[in-house]
């Protein structure tokens, strides 16, 4: 008896330990990286098309060696509030394994305190959505150990629009479908009112 209720408090202290060590939580992370991108507030950026210029380091106010288990940063484009309203399969998880605000990788480098600095165009595959931009620092074991974003803790400043592919491609393509129709039928008309013409002068 007495056994058993060790063996599960012993069983409850290692899942707990377990539980701490691997699962990550946003709430967690310390903001140390400085993270700025081009894109102005309000900007629209077209997918497929535009730029995106990135640069990142380390905050110096922290305390030198912060960064001693940081091995490489990995930078996503993120969900503004605004396009996760009543989007569940964009809803921010504290857990980040579960979390669904960043989903779109823009990369992956082995980490530098300075000097980072990449440009990145925008994927045809990016949906239509409101952004920020957000980098992690991974440890050796590409668990999440620190962050920096392009935006406020409410996220609500430094936002930016992606204008997607598909819509704007569709909508060009039905106008011209039906451009090329009219005229085809345009041609016709004006090739049979000859022929009509031809035939009665005759
Ligand atoms: C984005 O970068 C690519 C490759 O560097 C370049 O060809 C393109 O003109 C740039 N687009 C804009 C809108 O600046
Ligand atoms: C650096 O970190 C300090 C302390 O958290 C913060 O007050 C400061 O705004 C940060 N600097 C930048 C440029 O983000």
């Amino acid at each position: 008896m007495r056994s058993s209720a060790a063996c599960l408090v012993v069983s409850l202290w290692i899942s707990c330990l377990l539980g701490s060590t691997y699962a990550a939580t946003f709430s967690s992370l310390h903001r140390t990286l400085i993270l700025t991108a081009s894109p102005k507030a309000g900007q629209v950026l077209k997918a497929g098309e535009d730029n995106i210029t990135l640069t990142w380091s380390l905050n110096t106010t922290f305390a030198s060696g912060i960064d001693s288990t940081y091995k490489s940063v990995t930078v996503k484009l993120c969900y503004a509030p605004i396009s996760q309203k009543d989007r569940g399969w964009r809803k921010t998880v504290d857990e980040l394994a579960k979390d669904k605000t960043c989903q779109h990788k823009i990369l992956t480098k082995p980490y530098t305190s300075s000097n980072n600095t990449f440009t990145w165009s925008v994927r045809r595959d990016v949906p239509g959505a409101t952004y920020f931009v957000r980098a992690y620092a991974l440890d050796s074991a590409a668990k999440e150990v620190a962050f920096g974003q392009t935006t406020d803790s409410h996220k609500t400043t430094n936002l930016f629009e992606v204008e997607a592919v598909t819509g704007r491609h569709v909508s060009l393509d039905i106008a011209s479908v039906c451009f090329s129709a009219f005229s085809i039928v345009s041609l016709l008309g004006f090739f049979f009112m000859e022929k009509r013409k031809a035939k009665s002068s005759k």
